[in-house]
């Protein structure tokens, strides 16, 4: 099923303006994606509802928009420069890289279809353990006596296993001197403990309180695959929450709570996320767990919250040489603040709503025919466009009053307004877009000023007043 609908969702994505390969006119470029006009309007509807529930819902929390390009002694403090590495392994006969984890977790997937579900989940342990010890020797042998081979080479002429930084970077001005090169940044959380103090201050934060930030992101990811999952450009939401050191194991639960909550009632079901624990915690956490959701190849991180203790800004404060402590006039007590992640892609909460959203029907029509359409159900208040304004005919004064119409409701919410094609075709192209309503305006509306109104889930129609359209569909928006 994952093997057809995946390929289709992707195909789906293009046709319909959601998501193109980068530069496809010179045939794209690897993991890098554009958003097209209704994937860039659904994507911004989606950071939109994550930036008001962090800052206008938190009075606690405050938002800010950092550069991308930062000191490089920034990525030195962070670790960056150091850690922000994983293992790899080439295939000397294909010269083909993989990352070591995807390439024994895509054979375990393998043995599982094959219904060794039991070598799997052996594997899976036993990779675990090995990657938290850094045992890459260990790594080694297990690729090699499992016979895990190269998919292009068919091989299992393996290298050794070597650690491979993450993060790109470039010349600033004109020189290429060492002292020149700066990284594009791999997380936007940097950006917000380097201002850590700047906010406090001019916002007079008191603990505990949050920075929250959306922006761009860069890894230079070798395992670079399925579609917008991993991309080497992509975009976070990140939140830190600044706390009274002692106290990072209830708020780290509190935010646990929290996010789960937010995916639910963005309307991802329940049965649909799960928490993983970190058995390998990265350089900076204490406690790490990810929000897992089922995407069509399977469980993956959608977002994840770390507890990062002070690790930040106590490096930060070591490599600036400027404190970054925090006077808490409640116990009088001057520290460096404790942190709380929540890290999430906007790009992954994308393909999570695209691929919830995906939908082929099929049925018999009244008189046995068949019929069908491929509808994107995504939840009306992130969908792109929330209405569509169809006069039923180009003449007779049809398109004059759906005009009028458009005029009344384009301040409301986002419309789309189409008079070309049947109506049928019509309907269908705003399924596959996913517009939730669709009015239209026939040879009725001149004698009584009634539309009618279409529901893309149950295709179900009624007629309603046309002064009363702003008014029901934003009680549908909720
Ligand atoms: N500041 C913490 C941090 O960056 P992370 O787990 O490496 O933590 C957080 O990344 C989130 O960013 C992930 O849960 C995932 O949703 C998203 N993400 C990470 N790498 C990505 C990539 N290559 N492509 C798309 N999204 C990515």
């Amino acid at each position: 099923m994952a093997d057809t609908i995946f390929p289709a969702l992707i195909a789906h994505c293009k046709e319909y303006g959601y998501i193109f390969p980068s530069s496809e006119i010179y045939d794209g470029l690897a993991a890098v994606y554009d958003y097209g006009q209704n994937g860039a309007q659904l994507k911004k509807n989606i950071r939109d509802l994550w930036w008001t529930s962090m800052t206008q819902l938190h009075q606690n929390i405050v938002g800010i928009d950092a550069a991308i390009f930062m000191h490089p002694t920034t990525w030195k403090a962070s670790g960056h420069v150091d850690s922000f590495s994983d293992p790899m392994i080439d295939n000397r006969d294909s010269n083909k890289r993989y990352r070591v984890d995807h390439l024994i977790e895509g054979f375990a997937e393998m043995q599982s279809e094959k219904g060794n579900a039991q070598l799997a989940n052996e594997l899976i342990a036993s990779m675990e353990k090995l990657l938290a010890a850094d045992d890459f020797n260990g790594l080694k042998n297990l690729i090699e006596e499992n016979g895990i081979k190269c998919a292009v080479s068919n091989t299992a002429n393996w290298t050794d296993i070597r650690q491979f930084n993450l993060m790109f970077s470039t010349q600033l001005g004109s020189v290429a001197e060492d002292a020149d090169t700066i990284y594009l940044r791999p997380e936007t959380a940097q950006g917000i403990f380097v201002n850590f103090l700047n906010v406090q201050k001019t916002g007079r934060m008191k603990i505990p309180f949050g920075i929250a930030q959306t922006g761009k992101a860069f890894r230079n990811e070798i395992v670079a695959r399925q579609f917008i999952f991993r991309m080497r450009e992509f975009e976070q939401m990140e939140m830190q929450f600044f706390i009274r050191p002692g106290t990072q194991m209830e708020w780290y639960e509190y935010w646990k709570d929290k996010r789960l909550e937010w995916h639910r009632e963005l309307g991802i079901p329940a049965e649909k996320l799960r928490f993983h624990n970190h058995t390998k915690l990265a350089h900076y956490a204490d406690a790490a767990v990810d929000i897992e959701f089922e995407f069509p190849f399977g469980w993956k991180e959608l977002e994840g919250i770390h507890s990062r203790t002070d690790y930040d800004l106590s490096r930060h404060q070591e490599f600036s040489k400027k404190k970054l402590q925090y006077f808490d006039n409640e116990i009088n007590q001057n520290y460096i603040p404790y942190v709380v992640e929540t890290s999430v892609g906007l790009d992954r909460l994308v393909l999570t709503i695209l691929s919830l959203a995906y939908t082929e029907e099929k049925w018999k029509k009244e008189d046995g025919s068949d019929d069908s359409r491929v509808v994107l159900r995504i939840p009306a208040k992130i969908a792109p466009y929330k209405l569509a304004i169809l006069p039923l005919v180009k003449k007779d004064g049809l398109p004059e009053i759906a005009k009028e119409i458009m005029a009344g409701c384009k301040s409301s919410f986002h419309c789309f307004y189409e008079e070309k094609d049947s109506i049928g075709k019509r309907y269908r192209r705003m399924d596959a877009i996913g517009t939730p309503f669709c009015v239209t305006i026939d040879h009725q509306t001149k004698e009584d000023d009634t539309v009618t109104i279409r529901y893309r889930d149950n295709m179900q129609q009624e007629r309603i007043n046309k002064n009363e359209i702003v008014k029901i569909v934003s009680q549908k928006l909720g």
